[in-house]
């Protein structure tokens, strides 16, 4: 039997066209929300959510802070509220600290973490001047905490989402509001293919996990929407990690 945590709750998801997103948007659904569904990838969002009445689909590009207030404008237009947001969207970078270009820094910093500020600030501000007590779960990483070869931009840009998260849960606990973030480990979405299609990259990967498996995006969801709902009413500021014990040693 479906738990339906998310009755009469309207959820915005970003990062909603692919992998841990879309997997928020389809439980989200199954467990009674109407969702504001954001990405950049409107086809894969359409694809996947178009003949849904209950989904309302919206280009979003979240580092654009512009079109962050545009798009959280029309959310509150179409729903009349928000009651919680997973703040999702993500991308990966690989370059070594000596190769790594402005532009290649710069992209990564802008999405992973300014995107999340913009998202954060733009959905809190809806929800303090609503009398909302609402909830907000920020994707982080176990690369808040561990640093993996070739990673830096984007463990620092995770670092800051759990910091952020720690500032924003602080400031909006007097409201009434829980901020947390999640952290999962290498979950089987596109972001990992480069590894987990990589031989020697994925036996190396795998013998550094303790329970030596990937995870599974399903599991990831699970994690975030715990924190979500109300089950996770007494929580706030945390990073929970979703790793199968990577960041261990
Ligand atoms: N898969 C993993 O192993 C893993 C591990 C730790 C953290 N994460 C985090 O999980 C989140 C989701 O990643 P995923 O694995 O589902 O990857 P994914 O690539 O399948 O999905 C990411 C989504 O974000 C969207 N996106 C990218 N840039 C955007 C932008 N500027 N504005 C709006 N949307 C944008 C993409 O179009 C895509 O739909 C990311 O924040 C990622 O860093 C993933």
């Amino acid at each position: 039997m479906v738990v339906k945590r998310y009755e009469n709750k309207i959820a915005v998801v970003t990062g909603a066209g692919n992998g841990i997103g879309a997997g928020m948007v389809k439980r989200l659904l199954e467990e009674g929300a109407r969702v504001a569904a954001l990405d950049i990838d409107v086809a894969a969002m359409e694809q996947q959510f178009g003949s849904d009445e209950r989904v309302f689909i919206l280009s979003c590009d979240v580092s654009n802070k512009a079109n962050v207030d545009d798009v959280i404008a029309k959310v509150v237009e179409h729903f009349g509220r928000i009651d919680v947001l997973f703040s999702n969207a993500g991308i990966i970078g690989r370059t070594s600290l000596l190769e790594t270009s402005e532009k290649d820094w710069r992209r990564v910093i802008d999405i992973n973490l300014n995107g999340m500020f913009f998202m954060n600030q733009a959905v809190l501000r809806v929800m303090v001047d609503m009398g909302i007590k609402g909830a907000v779960v920020n994707t982080s990483s176990c690369a808040a905490f561990v640093v993996s070869p070739n990673t830096g931009a984007y463990a620092a840009s995770k670092g800051g989402v759990s910091l952020l998260t720690k500032f924003a849960a602080i400031e909006m606990a007097k409201y009434g509001i829980r901020v947390n973030a999640f952290g999962p480990g290498a979950s089987a979405t596109r972001i990992t293919e480069g590894t987990r299609f990589n031989e020697e990259r994925n036996r190396m990967f795998l013998s550094n996990i303790p329970m030596g498996r990937y995870g599974e995006p399903e599991e990831a969801v699970a994690t975030a929407l715990f924190l979500g709902s109300d089950d996770a009413s007494y929580i706030t500021g945390v990073t929970l990690l979703e790793d199968g014990g990577f960041s261990l040693f």
